[in-house]
């Protein structure tokens, strides 16, 4: 899929997990948090380098532990996503939203 060879220009290439984690950010993420094309009245907040500052969009500490559990729990309009992604799949998920979405 020549994950890693676009769109990034002097940052390095996704590891293997980062790529896994961006192809699932793409596919359940993005349609809301990039396009917000269920229009929402609560914009979906932009998450690119989410975990570069101390606290999320909704003041909860920026932590691994706040943002899997806001992932599985839901929040407000975004829904909760338990038992749709393994282990593996969060952590990929982190991973690349460690990356400050690349
Ligand atoms: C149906 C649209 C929708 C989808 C799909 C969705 N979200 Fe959200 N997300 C939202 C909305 C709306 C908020 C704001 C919630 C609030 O603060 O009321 C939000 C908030 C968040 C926040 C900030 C939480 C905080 O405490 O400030 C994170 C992190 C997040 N989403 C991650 C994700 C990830 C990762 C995925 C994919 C697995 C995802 N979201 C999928 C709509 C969505």
């Amino acid at each position: 899929m020549g994950i890693g060879l676009v769109g990034c220009h002097s940052a390095p290439a996704l590891t293997p997990q980062e790529a896994a984690g961006k192809h699932l950010y793409q596919v359940r993420c993005a349609h809301c948090h990039e396009d917000n094309d269920l229009a929402l009245k609560k914009v979906p907040p932009d998450l690119h380098g989410v975990f570069a500052r101390k606290t999320l969009p909704s003041g909860a500490p920026a932590t691994d532990a706040a943002v899997r559990q806001n992932v599985l729990a839901g929040k407000g309009m975004m829904p909760g996503f338990t038992g749709r992604f393994t282990e593996e799949q969060m952590a990929a998920l982190l991973a690349y939203l460690h990356t400050g979405l690349r």
